[in-house]
């Protein structure tokens, strides 16, 4: 009986003990994982903006450029030096910019002692240019992808896609902006002089590990890893001094997993100009700007004489449960790129009330559906499968493609080649930051998206095009499908034999 007693006693104490234990444990988690690094430090570097890629032009026209991947040592804090990887040069990449219309052949070559790929995010291109992991480049082997640009004028930019690896290869530095002109866009009174009144905003979250780019995910981030301060073209704590009332900027979500609400701290509005692939309607005035990684917006904000304001990325609400918001990233807030305007300002014309015609496909002219839902486990119930297409769409027709998040995390949908409508949120009109033309949508829990989009590339039953969660992890971990474009009455064939893991080819 006594020992009975005593045995009940100690069990219960261990309980009890072990309860508590747990219970610091998460409450630490919980603590720890909220992030903000707002009014925290003073940003005084000056922003670096990525170069212009050199080209050359061809006798046909055709513009050359030529992008080498290495491996290097990226300065970001005095005196620290961080082995990271990029495009000609030790971190990040070069801007690529090209006009409508125009022939391009990028000439690619792997300095890297891994395989990569290099892929053309919200290019509209033949599959076999694409750059996604069925186009890989060996370490030490060149790819020279062509096509001729015919698609609006945007923001796009470009990335490694190797299966598997994605998320590893752009957090060590591989990324950079492509830039797409027409002349519609060139007779418009918009802030368009590079680096100067019109700015590439490439924000990616790091964490340092000593000398290190860290790329731990944290015990609970189901997203997948989560850096806990952020840098603008790879410069931390960075400033511009700017000269012109109105100021755009191009803002990339190039981080791997975390979704940012940008904005600034008084409340000021701005003018969203333009979402992943091209300009809107007519300029749409707002506070906040949510993108999820791979998403553009390009905004226009006015700075007043002298002042100093800073872009800041907020905490937002529609993360899921508080669970999910807190450990996927929604509470955390950021101070990401401070704007120092100078004493005397030139003045800027007013934005156009009209910007362009959208060239996208309404959900009248669809011919067929297909239904997306997006699980951690894979799309549609289905883990990645390289030598599966998942997907046949006809040439020259529009779809209807409904996406669907019921998985308690954040996801998003990238679809590649196409800009695509969004045509309904939850059942209602889509809100003005998704009415331009998007390859990528972030795609909250609870979220019923309805997209439109026409497929118009060359038929190729043998080489894929990708869609997939563009949260990095869950895109390594199996979150992507296959589809293939055929002529009509054509099936799919079969995509080349190899796994994403393996040594590249060389390309046409
Ligand atoms: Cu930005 Cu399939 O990728
Ligand atoms: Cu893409
Ligand atoms: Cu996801």
């Amino acid at each position: 009986m006594f020992r009975w007693k005593r045995l009940v006693i100690v069990l219960g104490s261990l309980i009890t003990v072990l309860a508590v234990a747990i219970g610091a444990l998460v409450a630490w988690l919980w603590t720890d994982a909220k992030v903000s690094t707002v009014g925290k430090a003073s940003f005084d570097n000056a922003l670096a903006i990525p170069p212009r890629a050199e080209s050359i032009v061809e006798k046909d026209g055709t513009r050359v450029f030529d992008l080498r991947m290495q491996a290097g040592a990226t300065e970001f804090q005095d005196g620290v030096k961080t082995p990271t990887w990029g495009f000609n040069g030790s971190h990040l990449g070069p801007t690529l910019r090209a006009e409508r219309g125009e022939k391009v052949r990028v000439r690619i070559r792997n300095n890297l002692e891994e395989s990569s790929s290099v892929h053309w995010h919200g290019m509209h291109l033949p599959a076999r240019m694409d750059g996604g992991p069925h186009q890989m480049i060996g370490a030490g082997a060149t790819w020279t992808p062509h096509w001729t640009v015919d698609q609006p004028a945007a923001t796009l930019w470009y990335h490694p896609h190797p299966h598997g690896r994605t998320e590893e290869h752009v957090r060590r530095g591989l990324a950079g902006l492509f830039l797409l002109d027409d002349e519609k866009s060139a007779r418009l009174p918009l802030p368009k002089r590079y680096g100067v009144d019109d700015l590439p905003v490439v924000v990616q979250d790091v964490r340092f590990d000593g000398s290190r780019l860290s790329g731990d995910r944290g015990l609970m981030q189901s997203v997948g890893f989560l850096g806990d301060r952020t840098m603008v073209n790879g410069t931390l704590r960075p400033y511009r001094q700017v000269h012109d009332e109105l100021i755009r900027l191009r803002l990339l979500n190039a981080s791997t997993a975390r979704t940012y609400a940008f904005g600034f701290p008084d409340d000021r509005h701005f003018s969203l100009i333009g979402t992943d692939g091209g300009l809107l309607e007519r300029p749409a005035v707002m506070d906040r700007v949510q993108l999820s990684p791979g998403e553009r917006a390009e905004i226009v904000v006015r700075v007043g004489a002298g002042e100093r304001v800073m872009l800041q990325s907020f905490a937002q609400g529609n993360y899921g449960d508080s669970w999910q918001r807190r450990f996927g990233g929604g509470d955390d807030s950021f101070d990401v790129l401070e704007l120092r305007a100078a004493q005397r300002l030139r003045p800027s014309p007013e934005l156009p009330a009209v910007l362009t015609t959208l060239e996208l496909p309404h959900e009248e002219e669809a011919v067929r559906g297909r239904h997306f839902d997006l699980k951690r486990s894979g799309i549609n119930g289905r883990a990645t499968d390289m030598g599966r297409i998942d997907e046949t769409v006809t040439r020259g027709t529009t779809e209807v493609w409904t996406i669907r998040n019921t998985n308690g995390m954040p996801h998003n949908f990238h679809v590649h080649d196409v800009q695509f409508r969004v045509v309904e949120v939850n059942g209602s009109a889509p809100p003005p930051a998704l009415r331009g033309p998007k390859d990528t949508v972030f795609v909250p829990h609870g979220t019923t998206m309805k997209l439109a989009l026409s497929f118009t590339a060359p038929a190729d039953p043998d080489t894929p095009y990708m869609y997939h969660c563009h949260l990095l992890y869950h895109e390594d971990e199996g979150m992507m499908g296959q589809f293939v474009v055929v002529e009509k009455g054509q099936s799919a064939g079969t995509p080349p034999s190899h796994t994403g893991h393996g040594r590249g080819h060389e390309g046409d």
